[in-house]
């Protein structure tokens, strides 16, 4: 069985990816993340697309842990507490949820995330993209994660729900906390203690939107009404919290990402620069030779499922790997060359597939576009300020740099 260690995997998973799919569709490995049991991945892009398909794979992952099937728990009483409060967040998310209760959800929430209304973000995303990089004007190096990527992708979540500039620091402790499952009592106080924050101010917004509704996500999801049903309060509050939770880090790590990718391909990045018509195929190229989503996307095995040539046991957990489907030369032409004119040969699974295909994805690619497009045209020269092979990853499996510091020309 593979050995997948995240503390070393993030610095570069695809070589292990790589190996995995072409030795065999589907298979077991374990991880040394804390975290429990070995789990099954599967890498090859026919079969991810079919497992993305397969009902029988479930994303209620919360009800298969509260059957207590991850056996090695957490350490202490303050780390349980704190994943209740996390799982009290997301469990009820639709992300985590099967039909029929998915079905309810996402008919509810769909219109919401109108292609309309998220086009009429685009000048909101240029104008605080303009205003945070007017922040470090004349200066010749700082870090695009604290700079730009975070701040951005926070404020445009709260911008699309409607909260006020003094909920964003709320929304972003929260997202910090969420990000990440760790068997440590610092990170239950603080996890604990945003949540809370969190909590109690959705559910304040919440009581403000219903007496005076504006024109945003959150009131809209209030009054949304369908086949005779609504979000109750709870599931408003984990609406939000999904929000943050699938929303922000992966579109930060999508602009990281992106400026990695065009660094590394200088032949990529000057086509670009010559055509910023290319900004929004460069986007979904990006998704796909390097998307935030890495190694893949969760389920449980509701049953024993064959798939691949092999049976996946009932109670198993599974990881779609997308990231290694991506690069399936079963499906795309020259997998691991990064092509910003590639006119996709099928279409890659960085947003996932199928009943819960991402809700955001027009908003992410926005704001990708939005960021690197208005570097590209404030700076002749992008450079890192630290070599690639040198750049320090998160463990855990958003595979998020921890700093991403640049050089420009001035
Ligand atoms: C679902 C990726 C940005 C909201 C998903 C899924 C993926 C994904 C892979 C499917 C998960 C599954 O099948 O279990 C990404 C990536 C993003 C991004 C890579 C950025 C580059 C966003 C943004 C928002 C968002 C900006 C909100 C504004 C959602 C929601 C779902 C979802 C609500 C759940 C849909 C459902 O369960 O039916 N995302 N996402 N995402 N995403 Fe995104």
């Amino acid at each position: 069985m593979v050995t997948i260690d995240p503390n070393t995997f993030n610095a570069d998973p695809f070589p292990l990816l790589h190996r995995m799919r072409e030795e065999a569709p589907v298979q077991r490995a374990e991880f040394l993340d804390g975290l429990g049991r070995p789990r099954w991945l599967i890498t090859r892009y026919d079969e991810a697309l079919a497992a993305l398909n397969d009902l029988r794979f479930s994303s209620d992952l919360f009800a298969v842990m509260a059957q207590g099937e991850n056996p090695q728990g957490p350490e202490t009483g303050l780390v349980t507490e704190a994943i209740k409060r996390a799982e009290a967040v997301q469990g009820r998310a639709m992300a985590n949820l099967d039909p029929p209760d998915h079905t309810r959800l996402r008919k509810l929430v769909v219109r919401a995330f109108s292609a309309k209304r998220m086009e009429a973000l685009r000048p909101t995303v240029q104008e605080v993209t303009d205003t945070l990089l007017d922040a470090v004007a004349g200066q010749d190096e700082f870090d695009l994660l604290e700079t730009l990527a975070y701040p951005l992708s926070i404020r445009m979540v709260c911008t699309l729900l409607g909260v006020p500039a003094d909920g964003v620091e709320v929304f972003r402790g929260a997202a910090a906390v969420l990000a990440g499952f760790m068997d440590d009592d610092d990170w239950a106080r603080e996890t604990i203690r945003n949540l809370e924050a969190f909590d109690g101010y959705v559910r304040q917004l919440l009581a403000d939107k219903r007496d005076d509704p504006r024109d945003d996500m959150l009131s809209d999801l209030i009054h949304s009404t369908e086949e005779g049903g609504r979000l109750s309060e709870e599931e408003l509050v984990a609406m939000a919290g999904l929000m943050i939770f699938a929303g922000h880090e992966t579109t930060v790590q999508l602009i990281i990402n992106a400026v990695l990718a065009l660094h590394l391909n200088p032949q990529q990045m000057a086509a670009l620069r010559a055509d910023h018509g290319l900004l929004s195929s460069m986007t979904d190229e990006v998704m796909r030779y390097d998307g935030p989503i890495n190694p893949g996307i969760n389920r449980v095995a509701l049953e024993d499922i064959e798939i691949g040539g092999v049976t996946i046991p009932k109670g198993s957990s599974v990881i779609i790997a997308t990231a290694a489907a991506n690069r399936d030369p079963r499906a795309f032409r020259d997998p691991d060359r990064f092509d910003i004119t590639r006119s996709p040969d099928t279409t890659h699974l960085g947003f996932g597939h199928g009943i819960h295909y991402c809700l955001g994805a027009r908003l992410a690619k926005i704001e990708a576009e939005c960021a690197i497009g208005t570097l590209l045209r404030r700076y002749p020269r992008i450079a890192l300020a630290t070599e690639p092979e040198n750049l320090r990853w998160r463990p855990g499996f958003l595979r998020m740099a921890e700093e991403f510091r640049i050089r420009v020309d001035i």
